[in-house]
């Protein structure tokens, strides 16, 4: 059996900055803290804490060391709760997502209303919203069309999650001009995220069956394992090596390999090693 590893594949640029930021807060003291897990991806974590550095729900159970902000971003409101510990801030917010806020924030002094692309409940869509709120807008969030509110004003400013793929956006333009709505677009969706999936629709055509690792609780990873299901039947989304069963494989010439870009690369390597074994 081949093993094709797809070419943009694993840790993106804001997972990696926010890892090697925690990493060297726990170089100090050993302490630090990030206010939920610093990426959606257990087995790091797990490491993460090993070191010192540990999950926490809340700023104010960040007692000592330093208060870590994940890639995802957070609020207004939660990041005015960290510096009130008085505890060092370390902010390993992605660039991209400040960058979404950012433009969450001007469209809804722009427009007075913002349709955030995204999954409900994700944290860095709660962080848009507030962004939005907080700058005196209207907020909805849609993950497409359907979901988009029948009483929307006739011009509405539209922010992307940073790992909503483009057809996604597509769907809600065209819901909201099916209901007559002007929108002024800020596409801030990540092109690492675009990459990711073009690589892997286009490697997961091409082979007999494909593996995509990433947390359970990655939404990026989620979305790169439906790209691929479109592509190829024979999709399976694991974990870590150990998830793998040969059975998967049978008569299977070729497989690829790609990973959400919460993934970091020991994890691909050790499925490639292990898929290359069997
Ligand atoms: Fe940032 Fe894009 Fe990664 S938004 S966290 S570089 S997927």
């Amino acid at each position: 059996m081949q093993v094709f590893r797809s070419k943009n594949a694993g840790a993106c640029y804001g997972v990696q900055r926010a890892l090697d930021l925690a990493l060297k807060a726990s170089e100090g003291d050993g302490s630090a803290f990030t206010l939920g897990p610093l990426i959606h991806n257990p087995q790091v974590v797990a490491e993460l804490d090993a070191r010192g550095v540990r999950a926490v729900e809340r700023p104010d159970e960040a007692t000592h060391g330093a208060i870590i902000i994940r890639s995802h971003g957070v609020t207004p409101a939660v990041r005015r709760s960290c510096e009130a510990q008085g505890l060092p801030v370390i902010d390993a917010t992605c660039p991209h997502v400040s960058r979404a806020q950012k433009a969450a924030a001007k469209l809804a002094g722009e427009c007075g209303f913002v349709v955030v692309v995204g999954e409900a409940g994700h944290p860095e869509v709660e962080g848009l919203v507030a962004y939005a709120q907080e700058a005196g807008g209207s907020v909805c969030v849609a993950e497409c069309g359907a979901d988009l509110p029948n009483d929307l004003p006739e011009h509405v400013g539209v922010v992307v999650q940073t790992t909503q793929t483009r057809d996604a956006l597509e769907d809600v333009l065209a819901g909201l001009k099916e209901r007559g709505v002007e929108a002024e677009v800020k596409d801030t969706v990540c092109t690492a995220t675009r990459q990711r999936q073009q690589a892997a629709a286009k490697l997961a055509g091409e082979v007999d069956a494909i593996v995509v690792i990433g947390g359970r609780n990655s939404a990026n990873t989620t979305h790169l394992a439906e790209i691929c299901a479109a592509e190829c039947p024979r999709t399976h989304h694991v974990e870590s090596a150990a998830e793998l069963d040969p059975a998967w494989f049978a008569d299977c010439e070729t497989v690829g390999v790609t990973a959400g870009a919460s993934t970091p690369d020991n994890q691909i390597d050790s499925v490639v090693r292990a898929l290359e074994a069997m």
